[in-house]
């Protein structure tokens, strides 16, 4: 596995494998490595002769109150499982490289990145766009890998991806999660056992909401409110819930805006704190 330093290494691993005649699929992370990340590296072998992937906790989509600091940064145990995966290169790139002294050029995210997260997280999407338009610059491939665990990042890439004519396919992959349900997340080791527990009403929700489908109900008002109730209890039982939600949406699958009854593709957005931990979930509603 070849380990990528510079964005200057990176394009020329790139640009050698193309001339060569291979195809190149690139996985976007920021490390703390788990399953969820590795099956997107199974989708580029898939799709692709060679698969890098990249691992850059990126400061410009964080805000300055939340876990940049603190994030999991687990880089030999990261570069370990790439390895055993068959992963072919990873770009490893310092934050002076990315963001040299004086850069001050961003992205514009498009338009399905104004609610939800958007609306949530204000900086977040630029940082997301910019240093995903910054990574495709230094590994100029046929193809990058998101996941659908973070379903409105993707759809702003898709989104980005159009805009800007990048010649690049964007792939999704499937949400991973844990035996217990919960979607696997960097994020998840912030969680007290206790917390987890409470967590799990997230996916159950989810769950419900697609019995509840299931059943009949094409009204997105009562969907939503019944996943809101879900999520936060009855304020009477033990139930387990979250602490707050920030969202829980069912809304146009692509465009991400309001639709009133389930008459099109559509996915329910969740973002809940548990704790002091905000975690994300969604499931798309086949009818
Ligand atoms: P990160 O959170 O490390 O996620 C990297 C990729 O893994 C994303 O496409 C994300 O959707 C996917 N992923 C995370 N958990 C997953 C799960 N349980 N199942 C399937 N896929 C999962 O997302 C980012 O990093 C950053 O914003 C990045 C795109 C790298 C830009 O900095």
């Amino acid at each position: 596995m070849e380990i990528l330093h510079t964005p200057a290494d990176a394009r020329s691993y790139v640009l050698r494998q193309q001339r060569e005649g291979r195809s190149v699929a690139v996985v976007p992370t920021m490390g703390a490595l788990h399953d969820g990340h590795l099956s997107l590296v199974e989708i580029g072998k898939q799709y692709c002769d060679r698969v890098s992937a990249t691992i850059f906790v990126n400061p410009t989509q964080f805000a300055p109150h939340e876990d940049l600091d603190q994030y999991p940064r687990t880089l030999d145990q990261d570069l370990s499982r790439l390895r055993s995966l068959g992963t072919d290169a990873v770009f490893v790139p310092e934050v002076a490289s990315m963001y040299p002294e004086g850069c001050t050029t961003s992205v514009l995210p498009p338009r399905v990145a104004n609610r939800f997260e958007g609306q949530y997280r204000p900086e977040h999407f630029g940082g997301v766009c910019t240093i995903v338009l910054k990574l495709f610059q230094c590994l100029p491939c046929d193809v990058a890998v998101f996941g659908r665990k973070d379903y409105q990042q993707w759809r702003v890439i898709e989104s980005m991806v159009e805009d800007l004519n990048l010649p690049i396919r964007i792939l999704a992959g499937e949400i991973v999660r844990d035996s217990d349900g919960l979607a696997m997340s960097s994020r998840n080791r912030y969680l007290s056992d206790a917390e987890r527990q409470s967590a799990l009403v997230i996916p159950r929700s989810l769950d419900q909401l697609v019995s509840e489908v299931r059943q009949g109900e094409r009204n997105v008002e009562r969907l939503q409110a019944s996943l809101l109730k879900c999520l936060m209890g009855d304020g009477v039982s033990d139930s387990a819930c979250v602490d707050s939600v920030d969202y829980a949406v069912v809304v146009d699958a692509e465009s991400l805006e309001p639709i009133s009854e389930l008459d099109r593709p559509a996915v329910a957005l969740i973002a809940a704190k548990v704790g002091a931990t905000r975690l994300i979930d969604n499931r798309v509603i086949e009818l």
